[in-house]
Formats: structure tokens, C-alpha cells, sequence
């Protein structure tokens, strides 16, 4: 069994694709002291993402990184490692980062690259969650954070809530009942990272 991170303060860095009301609540999280850590650099792979604006306004070091200007994911995430590299972080947190995790970054980041999914893993995998969950017709949905692996969403799983599913649910009201919970538990998530306490065993990971 392997401790992931000592106690302490964490040097976070965020991947963001989008709008990023995930940053947002890591954030809110940080200034309440509810999360010991500080976030020391956020990268989109989007041009126009929401979320790069927001963290410029927070003062926070921000990169545009185009996928598209590399050859492949190996040298697109070599990039990405160069950059990351440079901040020291410990722990690398997907928020709405919509795109796969390679060997490159995962190789660099052994155990330290972290998700948020909108569904109870392992079901509905991949894109559109939500729309998954509603029309598969599940009475109960969630979020869940996990560990990257190499595969999609397969990772270990570090925390879930569940939350009902409605019989008029479309996929925007689902996602937004879901939504809540991810703003809780990825900072909660964090915070077991900064108190020292998640372990991994196998494809387990342990609550210390
Ligand atoms: C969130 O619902 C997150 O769970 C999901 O994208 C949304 C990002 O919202 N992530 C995935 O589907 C990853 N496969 P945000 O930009 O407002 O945090």
C-alpha cells in the first residue's frame, strides 16, 4: 500500500476544457480553507475556454496549449509535462478536461492525475453522462472522482454521491442536480490528498 501525497499544502495544477464551475468551486473551496492547497497553474487545451479568463482573474498562471499544433498525443503531452514541470506540482486535477490521458502525462504523474466524472463509474463512461443516465432510465445517478488510468474513466475510484434520477429528467436537468454534488466532492477529494490520508492498493484506493 502506497501513500499518494504527504500532509500538506498541495501545489495544484488544473486542466480545464471549458467553463469551469469546477475551478470555480475548487477555488471558493481554497478561500473558505475548507481545501489546504493553491493552485499554481491551469491549462486548457481550448482557446476560448471560460475557464481561462477565470483564472487569470485570480491571478493564476495560465497556458493555452493547442493539441492540434502537435504531431500526436505524445508529443502534445510532452509539452504539457514540460509545462507542468515547471510549477512542481503535486497532483494534477482534470476539471472538465475533455480530452483522453495518455502514457506521457500519466507516466509523469504516476497516481496523480485526478477526474471528476458526471455518473456513478463504472457506468456511462465517455462523453454526454447524463444523456447516458436518462435514457438508459437508472433512478439514481452521481458523480464520481477517480484516478486516471490509461483507460476511459477507469481509473480508481476515490469518492461518489449519488443522486436521484426523475422520471421528467432531460439531460440538462439531470447534469445540473448532478453539478452540485461535483462542486462538493472534488474539493473534498483534494482535501484527503492534503491531510495525507488516500492511499492506493492495487486498483483500490484507501481512505487512511
Ligand atoms: C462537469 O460536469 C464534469 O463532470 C464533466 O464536464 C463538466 C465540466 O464542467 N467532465 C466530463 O464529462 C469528463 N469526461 P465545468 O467546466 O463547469 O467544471
Amino acid at each position: 500500500m502506497m501513500q499518494v501525497t504527504k500532509p500538506g499544502q498541495l501545489s495544484l495544477a488544473v486542466l480545464a476544457s471549458g467553463r469551469g464551475s469546477n475551478f470555480d468551486a475548487i477555488c471558493a473551496a481554497i478561500d473558505r480553507h475548507d481545501l489546504n492547497a493553491e493552485i499554481k497553474v491551469l491549462i486548457s487545451n481550448k482557446k476560448a475556454a471560460p475557464v481561462l479568463q477565470k483564472a487569470e482573474q485570480r491571478g493564476i498562471k495560465t497556458f493555452f496549449i493547442n493539441p492540434g499544433a502537435y504531431a500526436n498525443r505524445e508529443e502534445y503531452e510532452t509539452e504539457l509535462v514540460k509545462h507542468l514541470n515547471g510549477y512542481q506540482v503535486d497532483l494534477v486535477v482534470l476539471a472538465g478536461y475533455m480530452r483522453l490521458v495518455g502514457k506521457t502525462l500519466l507516466d509523469a504523474y504516476k497516481h496523480k492525475v485526478v477526474n471528476i466524472h458526471p455518473a456513478l463509474l463504472p457506468a456511462f463512461i465517455g462523453l454526454h453522462a447524463q444523456k447516458q443516465a436518462v435514457e438508459y432510465g437508472v433512478k439514481f445517478s452521481g458523480c464520481t472522482v477517480h484516478m486516471v488510468d490509461e483507460g476511459m474513466d477507469s481509473g480508481p475510484i476515490i469518492m461518489q454521491a449519488v443522486v436521484p434520477v426523475y422520471q421528467d429528467d432531460d439531460e440538462d436537468s439531470l447534469a445540473a442536480r448532478i453539478l452540485v454534488e461535483e462542486h462538493k466532492i472534488y474539493a473534498q477529494s483534494l482535501q484527503l490528498f492534503a491531510e495525507g490520508r488516500i492511499w492506493i492498493d492495487g486498483r483500490k484506493v484507501i481512505i487512511r
